[in-house]
């Protein structure tokens, strides 16, 4: 499996505190069966640069090499959909046209699908993390259908289909699986603790929803294909 969202990177954001924190998060990924991570620090004032960010990837890969944990770490970055655009393009995942995107936590801002539209007419690819843990999409869901019709991917929060999350976003990570608009499903891991880098149990959840094949295309096939760049199947207006 591949998990697309993960806090791995030490000492960099609220994810792992330090490097012996991020080998013991990717030692508990590979437990879970996760072959490669995404390492995705959340950006504030710019900060991590991407330069960082590569260069902390290569530094984790350097010692999970050193300690034989068979995971790879590719790097990336949630952005925060309020960071200015120029800014935004230059944390992609893996040097590809996806970029991972978040909301504010508590609203959604008033130009955001311009935002969206802005990336797409660069070429880039937005991927929105966790709709399903905003408040204002468990109000209103339907939003994320039509952002799914223009070709915003959607991530949902592996933890969500578990209740880690509260019932609310449990029920609004299911609705969006039963209406076919969840492209990935990733950990948003922060530590070895509370939230952990672990997809299986929630795709077990996700399996009884859409069937076993399609819960498991959403942590495989999907992220591999962001990885390398290509086009998911979803987008239908290429
Ligand atoms: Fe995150």
């Amino acid at each position: 499996m591949i998990d697309t969202h993960c806090h791995i990177l030490a000492g960099i954001d609220d994810g792992a505190m330090n490097m012996d924190i991020s080998v013991l998060m990717a030692q508990m990924a590979t437990e879970d069966g996760i072959t490669r991570i995404i390492a995705t620090p959340h950006i504030r004032n710019h900060y991590p640069t991407p330069h960082d960010i590569r260069e902390a990837t290569q530094n984790l890969n350097h010692r999970l090499d050193q300690w034989g944990v068979p995971v790879s770490v590719i790097p990336g970055a949630e952005v925060s959909m309020m960071m200015d655009l120029d800014s935004m393009l230059t944390y992609t995942i893996n040097h590809t046209p996806y970029i991972l995107i978040e909301f504010p936590h508590s609203y959604l801002p008033l130009n955001w699908k311009d935002i969206f539209f802005q990336l797409k007419i660069r070429g880039y690819r937005p991927i929105l993390a966790h709709p399903e843990r905003h408040p204002d999409i468990i109000r209103q869901p339907k939003i994320i259908l039509d952002l799914h019709e223009e070709d915003v991917l959607v991530q949902i929060t592996a933890d969500s289909l578990i209740g880690t999350f509260g019932l609310a976003a449990k029920q609004c990570a299911e609705y969006l699986l039963k209406k076919n608009v969840v492209d990935i499903i990733a950990s948003d891991a922060h530590s070895t603790e509370d939230r952990r880098p672990l997809l299986s149990s929630g795709i077990k959840a996700a399996a009884r929803i859409i069937g076993r094949e399609k819960a498991f295309s959403l942590v495989t096939k999907n992220p591999l294909t962001v990885i390398q760049g290509d086009l998911l199947p979803s987008f239908s207006h290429v």
